[in-house]
């Protein structure tokens, strides 16, 4: 038996994260590509008298999770988004919920516009025509898309992620419309210093005209399906769609009528409604002339990904000395 604490860590994380805990704990890591059974990691949580954990958002922490080992006193999702752990469960059992906030903010930002640009300017439809061997020549309206400069962009939740996505409208010289719960002066502000001038609209206004629409609203109750059939009848169907912040936030049937019906041009999604997408998924009929998807990578790039993993380290090591944590899910 050792005094040193444990620590369970769903999935390889970076070795900066995994190396900063090895130097305080014992370390036990999931090493499999598939995440652990909730089965699993309740087991392992309970043979090891685990203080921590290191979960992913592919996990789920719940109640049954949090009482597997009665040391836990910290868990630390590898995410932003938090919407796989039990919080109100968490708070009930005084076990502190870390998670990475800030770091992703623009790499994800990235991410939305390299969906964007892929929609609007069909640049994965363009690859797949040459790798078919199929160019010929070149076509005076051979993959044709819509403009993106001077073109209008709606975010849909002006956070922090949905801000860093209209900053990078500047440079297009786009209109930036935001719709979400409330008008937002200060982050107005921030993008006016940037050069963007961003409109609060009503949400059916955004729909109605936005050309390029980009989601940035976390999952919880009141976004769930928010992107559904009335809405995507709403937009224009010269318009995309883009997803980076969580599949459930858009109706999977209503998106794949709207892309088979022509409600709107075409979407772009990183995140989806089952996930993983399986390959044989209706939805993917649509890829990848009116279709993009990427694996939920919205947060991967190298430095991100490392930056992640020392933020999750941060959380357990103060979850564990009974400390504020520096990210903490919880009000
Ligand atoms: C998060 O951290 O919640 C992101 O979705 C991962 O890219």
């Amino acid at each position: 038996m050792t005094d040193t604490p444990t620590v369970y860590v769903t999935r390889e994380i970076p070795e900066a994260g995994l190396e900063r805990l090895r130097e305080r704990y014992e370390v036990a890591v999931w090493e499999e590509k598939l995440p652990p059974t909730k089965a699993h990691v309740v087991s392992r949580l309970a043979e090891l008298d685990a203080e921590g954990l290191v979960c992913l958002l592919s996990d789920t922490v719940d109640a049954e999770v949090l009482d597997a080992s009665p040391d836990l006193s910290v868990v630390s999702t590898f995410s932003v988004g938090y919407d796989h752990v039990d919080l109100e469960a968490a708070a009930e059992r005084d076990v502190a919920v870390g998670h990475t906030p800030g770091v992703l903010t623009e790499t994800t930002a990235d991410l939305a516009w390299a969906l964007l640009t892929a929609c609007a300017r069909r640049t994965v439809e363009g690859h797949a025509y040459v790798e078919a061997d199929e160019w010929e020549t070149w076509g005076p309206t051979l993959l044709t898309g819509p403009d993106i400069h001077g073109a209008t962009l709606g975010i849909v939740g002006l956070g922090n992620i949905g801000t860093a996505t209209a900053r990078r409208a500047a440079g297009f010289e786009m209109d930036v419309r935001y719709s979400g719960r409330s008008r937002k002066p200060d982050r107005e502000a921030e993008l006016a210093a940037a050069g963007v001038e961003a409109t609060y609209v009503e949400r059916d206004e955004l729909l109605a005209e936005s050309d390029f629409l980009s989601l940035h609203v976390p999952l919880v109750e009141a976004t769930e399906g928010l992107i559904g059939e009335e809405e995507l009848r709403r937009m224009s169907e010269d318009a995309v769609l883009v997803n980076t912040s969580r599949g459930g936030v858009v109706d999977t049937d209503a998106l794949d009528t709207a892309l088979e019906e022509g409600w709107i041009t075409r979407a772009g999604v990183d995140v989806t409604d089952p996930e993983p997408l399986p390959g044989d998924h209706p939805l993917l009929r649509h890829a990848p002339e009116r279709l993009v998807v990427t694996p939920h990578i919205g947060s991967a790039s190298i430095g991100t990904r490392d930056r992640m993993a020392e933020m999750a380290a941060a959380c357990i090591e103060a979850g564990i000395e009974g400390e504020p944590l520096p990210h903490s899910a919880l009000e």
